[in-house]
């Protein structure tokens, strides 16, 4: 670019980034995701640090968020309230590391990790241990003093707890005003039944709480609070930062949980990874994980740049937002004839990935987001699944979109569509309906089910099409000729495709019950299920009641089960698979207790070699007796089974206080004993 294209680049980013923060932090209204945001302010801050002759006092990388709102009393903070540096890979982490070590003049440095909560940062001055004064961060400068608002949340203690040693005269302590999720859930609920407007996400509803002019509006919402920090002090506090935490949560002030030290950088990496894939199950929404330098004397050595501290950095999390448009709204028929509504998307790339079509859910759901064809829509990326429509910006409609008509007939096979009671999702009545059909098969032969190698979703659904498929059952008996003669399909794949429909026959009852597609029969239930009646015979022959009583079992599953039994087209199948030699009854050794035992749902997780047992071996006896296994240590473990040569898992259960058990104790609670 020429000098004159890279100002005015520099010009529009500026402006859209200042407007960005004016509807983020005085609004309260994003228009677009966060992840949007930093790629713009990103831009900003390449171009500028490329031209460093441009850049100006004013300019949003050389401020912290939005000047404070007239409508509160201003506060000046008398240590302004500093922003994050981002980093967004190792690499990214490493040059961190080595930039602050430099910094440091020393290589020996120890770092905390805690979660980067995604809420509003909060300063909360304590005098004399009771609370006196709570402002938001404005622009870092000057915030504004919500005092009132803050009293309402509900973890934020009106007075310090003293611990040992005496409470500073002056403590303002900083942290994140957040909402948990399932309380956020909630309120959302009781709003939709009292006809008002649900709220996008936590963090705006958090934001939008702490700013009401009225505390008793703020007082409603569930709002919370994680100190990370501390801003002025008058009086001791330590000078490692992870004691100062200590400290802040001996006072009575909740801070984030498992946050660490770590001096080795493979280590560090390890925790900021394990804090992604925990991500998806906290009951609050992260960002990122914040990086900082244990040791607060090196603070003014190491520095601060254009209101970023050097001695901390986040580390952002992939990005799981994106803002597109729905182009069309499809229904898919499910394999329990459910209609699942589809978004077709103008492809958009979120954290890497081009995303081209979002799930709807269900009616109930387009309804509530009043989506429209044609809308621009913010998508969401979770993990594994089909990325969600989160909401609609309302502020691009043009009056072009239109609304999507909820079908009354099946889009397959033209049948009645049929909601049942107490459930979100509308079905298709007709049990033959072909596109079910198709679903079914390519579930029955799918990996966590039969695992029919060779026999993928395409060519499951071509044998439907083609009419060489009904049921579950002509898998098995499969006319052979005019498979031969199809197109793309060579003699080795055919003789591949018999060998392991052939071997299929010998998977367990669990995984036959889970690919018959029952409703509510997952794989877990079916485990169960599986266990407690060891046939297939048994099972057509349990009551609703005996099926509700399994441990693990709840009602609504009995009902589906039983109502899934009193069909006789079921009956017939379960017989022909029978005939067919498929296995219909379980091993004793697949037996598991079902009568509670000591084990029965503890989370266990397994380190270290075994000397008696194999990895294996040892999950299957723990799966058995009830207890589930996981690979990473949380404070959500119940018991860690440290055998030789264990790593950081049994550190880190020592440091959340998990019970850890070697190999002899695991046998002796297992009643196994060697001798
Ligand atoms: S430390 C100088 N720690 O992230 C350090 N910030 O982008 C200042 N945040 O304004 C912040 N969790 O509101 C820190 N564990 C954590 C945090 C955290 C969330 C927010 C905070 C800050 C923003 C920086």
């Amino acid at each position: 670019m020429v000098d004159t294209d890279v100002q005015s680049r520099i010009h529009e980013l500026r402006e859209l980034i200042n407007r960005y923060n004016h509807e983020y932090h005085v609004l309260q209204q994003p228009t677009i995701p966060d992840a949007e945001w930093d790629r713009l302010f990103h831009e900003l801050k390449r171009l500028e640090d490329e031209n460093p002759d441009f850049i100006t006092a004013d300019s949003p990388t050389q401020t912290v968020g939005a000047a404070p709102s007239e409508a509160f009393e201003q506060v000046r903070h008398e240590a302004p309230m500093l922003s994050l540096s981002n980093v967004f890979s190792r690499e990214g982490l490493n040059e961190w590391i080595a930039r602050v070590r430099r910094f440091a003049g020393r290589d020996e440095l120890e770092f905390t990790v805690e979660p980067k909560i995604d809420g509003v940062a909060a300063s909360l001055v304590y005098r004399n241990g009771v609370f006196d004064r709570g402002a938001t961060r404005g622009d870092g400068m000057v915030g504004e003093n919500v005092t009132a608002n803050m009293r309402t949340i509900r973890d934020l203690p009106r007075t310090l707890t003293s611990p040992n040693g005496p409470i500073p005269e002056v403590l303002e302590v900083r942290g994140e005003v957040y909402m948990r999720r399932s309380e956020f859930d909630l309120m959302n609920e009781a709003r939709e039944e009292a006809a008002l407007p649900r709220f996008a996400n936590p963090r705006n509803a958090a934001s939008g709480a702490l700013r009401q002019l009225d505390a008793r509006i703020t007082a409603e919402r569930p709002l919370r609070i994680f100190a990370y920090g501390i801003g002025m002090v008058v009086g001791q506090i330590p000078f490692k930062h992870s004691d100062t935490l200590a400290l802040i949560r001996a006072l009575g002030v909740p801070t984030p949980p498992d946050t660490g030290v770590y001096s080795d950088a493979d280590e560090l990496w390890a925790a900021c990874e394990a804090w992604l894939e925990w991500r998806a199950d906290l009951d609050y929404e992260i960002d990122g994980v914040v990086i900082k330098v244990n040791d607060t004397r090196l603070y003014p050595e190491i520095g601060t740049v254009a209101r970023e501290p050097r001695w901390a950095t986040a580390f952002k999390f992939p990005a799981s937002q994106g803002v597109t448009v729905i182009e069309d709204i499809e229904i898919n028929v499910g394999r329990t004839g459910s209609l699942n509504p589809l978004a077709h998307l103008k492809p958009v790339e979120i954290g890497g990935v081009t995303i081209r079509r979002a799930t709807l859910h269900n009616q109930d759901e387009i309804r509530r987001l009043a989506v429209k064809i044609g809308d621009t829509v913010v998508v969401e990326r979770a993990g594994d699944v089909i990325p969600k429509i989160v909401s609609v910006v309302e502020e691009n409609r043009t009056g072009d979109e239109h609304d999507f008509i909820w079908p009354e007939h099946c889009p397959v096979c033209g049948s009645t569509v049929e909601r049942v009671e107490g459930e979100a999702l509308s079905y298709c009545v007709n049990a033959s309906c072909p596109a079910q059909l198709r679903e079914q098969i390519s579930h029955f032969v799918s990996r966590g089910a039969m695992d029919i190698e060779g026999l993928g979703t395409k060519l499951a659904r071509r044998f439907v099409d083609d009419g060489l498929i009904r049921s579950f059952a002509d898998i098995y008996r499969l006319n052979w000729e005019p498979i031969v003669e199809m197109e793309g399909l060579g003699e080795k794949s055919v003789e591949n495709l018999k060998r392991s429909i052939e071997n299929s026959k010998q998977r367990p009852l669990a995984r036959l019950l889970f690919g018959l597609g029952i409703r509510h029969v997952g794989q877990q239930t079916a485990d169960l299920i599986a266990a407690h009646f060891g046939s297939t015979d048994a099972i057509a022959k349990a009551t609703q009641d005996e099926i509700a009583a399994v441990p693990g079992v709840g009602k609504v599953i009995a009902q589906s089960l039983s109502d899934w039994n009193a069909e006789e087209r079921n009956q017939l199948l379960l017989n022909d698979l029978k005939q067919l030699g498929l296995r219909t009854e379980i091993d004793e050794s697949e037996r598991q207790s079902t009568t509670p035992t000591e084990w029965t749902g503890l989370t266990v997780v397994l380190t270290g070699r075994l000397e008696t047992l194999s990895r294996g071996d040892a999950e299957g006896l723990l799966k058995k007796a009830g207890a589930r296994t996981s690979s990473s240590v949380s404070r959500k473990t119940d018991l860690v089974i440290v055998g030789d040569d264990a790593g950081s898992k049994a550190d880190k259960a020592r440091d959340y206080g998990v019970e850890t058990i070697d190999e002899q104790e695991f046998l002796r609670r297992m009643k196994m004993d060697t001798d």
